[in-house]
């Protein structure tokens, strides 16, 4: 039977649980799932490409059908380029869906026969997002119950480095 692959993209400035949740269950219903660290021009970033790809391989490395890929590009052509028939999503609450409506559907009429799949994070992390976690580092908040230990750490060093 054919290999069903998909593409999770993402600015993983840094990757939180909520992101890990979504790609655990993507890998369950996937066979392969392509991280793809996108490029979202209008976001200012704190990490580098090459920190954030370290952290997001990290973080999926008990994951044996999660890959990690930096693109920058329409992630229909990387879709396209890897065989991928689906593009996946989180959705965290109702205000996350107006923007992935229309990427979803933008995406569609880039690519006919690539579909974009949303997942829903456990409810413990719908309230999550990357900037509210650097908010809470840049204070020196307890940041431990949102991303995985390596990344925390990472955070405390960035804010540290920058005052
Ligand atoms: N848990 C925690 N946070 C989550 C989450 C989850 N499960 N799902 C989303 N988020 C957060 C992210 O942390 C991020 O927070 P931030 O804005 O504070 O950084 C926010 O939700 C949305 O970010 P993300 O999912 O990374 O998407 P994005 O809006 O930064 O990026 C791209 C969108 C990169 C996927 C999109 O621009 C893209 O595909 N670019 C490639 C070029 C392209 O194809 N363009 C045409 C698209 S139609």
């Amino acid at each position: 039977m054919e290999k069903r692959t998909a593409v999770y993209p993402g600015t993983f400035d840094p990757i939180t649980l909520g992101h890990i949740d979504i790609i655990e269950r993507s890998c369950r219903v996937f066979d392969n799932v392509i991280v793809t660290l996108a490029i979202n021009p209008k976001k200012t970033l704190l990490f580098s490409p090459g920190e954030r790809k370290e952290m997001v391989e990290k973080a999926v490395e008990h994951i044996p059908n999660a890959s990690v890929v930096v693109f920058d590009g329409l992630i229909v052509d990387l879709a396209k380029e890897r065989g991928a028939s689906a593009i996946i999503r989180g959705l965290r609450a109702i205000s996350d869906f107006e923007f992935e409506f229309q990427m979803a559907l933008m995406n569609r009429n880039l690519a006919e026969g690539i579909d974009t799949v949303f997942f829903m994070p456990d409810e413990k992390y719908t309230y999550l997002s990357s900037s509210i976690i650097k908010n809470v580092a840049s204070f020196e908040g307890d940041i431990n119950k949102f991303v995985p230990d390596f990344v925390a750490r990472k955070l405390i060093q960035k804010f540290k480095k920058e005052i």
